[in-house]
C-alpha cells in the first residue's frame, strides 16, 4: 500500500480525502515541485527547495515551513521502501479549502499539502535512441516561470504530441522556441548551445541550470537567448531536459531530421557530464 503525506501526516494514500472546496480543485490555485531520488540521494535538493519557495512567494501562499519539503520527501522514500530504488517525489501545495470566491480566503486558511513518491526506472544511459518532437503555438499563460499545478495547456499540448507517437511538444511564442510542455529545450547551432533565457515564458528547470553549468565548465559557448522557430534548419543538435527523463536527444522536429538524427557530440558530452556527476554523488 502506498504511503503519502497529507496536511502534516504520513498515511495510506487511500485514506486521503481532499475537500471539494479545495482551491486546487476549484481554481488550480496551487504550485508543485518534483524531485528525483537516485537510490540513495536526491539530485540538487537545494535547487528544488529554492524553486518551491519562489513558486510559493510568487502566488502568495504563506507556507510556515517550506524546508519540511526535504524531510517529507525523505520520509516518503523510506515509508515506501524506496531507499535503494529510483523514485520521483511530487509535492503539491494549494491555497487550501474555502467556499468558492475569486478573492483569497480572508482570514487565510491552512494550505493543503499533498506529497507522494512514485517508483521510477533508471533512465537508459546509452544516449539513444533520440526522440521525435512537434512544435505548436504556446497556448499557456504569461507566468510559465511559476510551477503552477494548472497544467491544462501543457497536458492538451502534450496529448497532441502523444497521439502522434511523439515524445514532446515544443512551444513557439511570438516566433521563438520557448520550452517543451514538460521539459526545457536546448539546441546547438553554429557550435553554440542555445536555450531560452529565464523569463516568464519558461520554467527555470533544475536540470536546465545544471546542464548550463556543465556546458560552461566544458568551455562550450552557451547562448541564453530566444531562438527563432524560422531557423530550425540551422540546428545541428537538440535535446530536452527534465527531472524525470534527464537528457533526451531530439532526432527530428516536425518530421525534419535534426543533424544526422543521432545524438550529437555536444548532447553526448553534456549527458556524460550529468551521468558522471550522478556517479560522484553516489560515491559520496
Ligand atoms: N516537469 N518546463 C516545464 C514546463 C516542466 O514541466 C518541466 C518539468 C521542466 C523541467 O524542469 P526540471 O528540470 O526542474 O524538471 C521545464 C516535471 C518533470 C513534471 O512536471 O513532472
Amino acid at each position: 500500500m502506498d504511503t503519502a503525506f497529507f496536511n502534516g501526516i504520513f498515511l495510506p494514500k487511500e485514506k486521503i480525502r481532499v475537500s471539494p472546496d479545495d482551491r486546487g480543485f476549484l481554481f488550480g490555485d496551487g504550485i508543485y515541485e518534483v524531485m528525483k531520488w537516485y537510490a540513495g540521494f536526491f539530485f540538487d535538493p537545494a535547487g528544488h527547495l529554492a524553486r518551491l519557495k519562489r513558486s510559493l512567494r510568487e502566488i502568495r501562499i504563506d507556507l510556515p515551513d517550506p524546508e519540511a519539503f526535504l524531510n517529507i520527501s525523505e520520509g516518503l522514500v523510506k515509508a515506501n521502501k524506496l531507499e535503494d530504488k529510483y523514485a520521483l517525489v511530487y509535492f503539491q501545495v494549494t491555497r487550501g479549502a474555502s467556499p468558492r470566491s475569486h478573492s483569497f480566503p480572508d482570514p487565510a486558511v491552512e494550505p493543503t499539502i499533498y506529497a507522494f513518491a512514485r517508483k521510477t526506472e533508471p533512465v537508459n544511459t546509452s544516449t539513444g535512441p533520440a526522440a521525435g518532437v512537434m512544435t505548436a503555438r504556446d497556448i499557456r499563460w504569461s507566468r510559465c516561470d511559476i510551477k503552477s499545478i494548472a497544467l491544462l495547456a501543457n497536458t492538451l499540448s502534450f496529448q497532441d504530441a502523444h497521439e502522434r507517437g511523439l515524445f514532446e511538444c515544443i512551444f513557439i511564442r511570438d516566433g521563438y522556441l520557448t520550452e517543451g510542455s514538460r521539459s526545457n529545450f536546448f539546441l546547438v547551432s553554429d557550435g553554440r548551445l542555445y536555450t531560452h533565457p529565464e523569463s516568464e515564458n519558461i520554467l527555470s528547470g533544475i536540470t536546465r541550470k545544471n546542464i548550463i553549468r556543465y556546458a560552461m565548465e566544458s568551455g562550450i559557448p552557451v547562448v541564453q537567448e530566444p531562438f527563432p522557430a524560422s531557423d530550425l534548419a540551422k540546428i545541428s543538435e537538440a535535446f530536452l531536459t527534465n527531472t524525470s527523463a534527464e537528457v533526451t536527444p531530439v532526432a527530428f522536429i516536425d518530421s525534419k531530421k535534426v543533424g544526422t538524427g543521432e545524438p550529437g557530440p555536444v548532447t553526448r558530452q553534456l549527458h556524460r557530464k550529468f551521468l558522471d556527476e550522478l556517479t560522484i554523488m553516489k560515491d559520496r
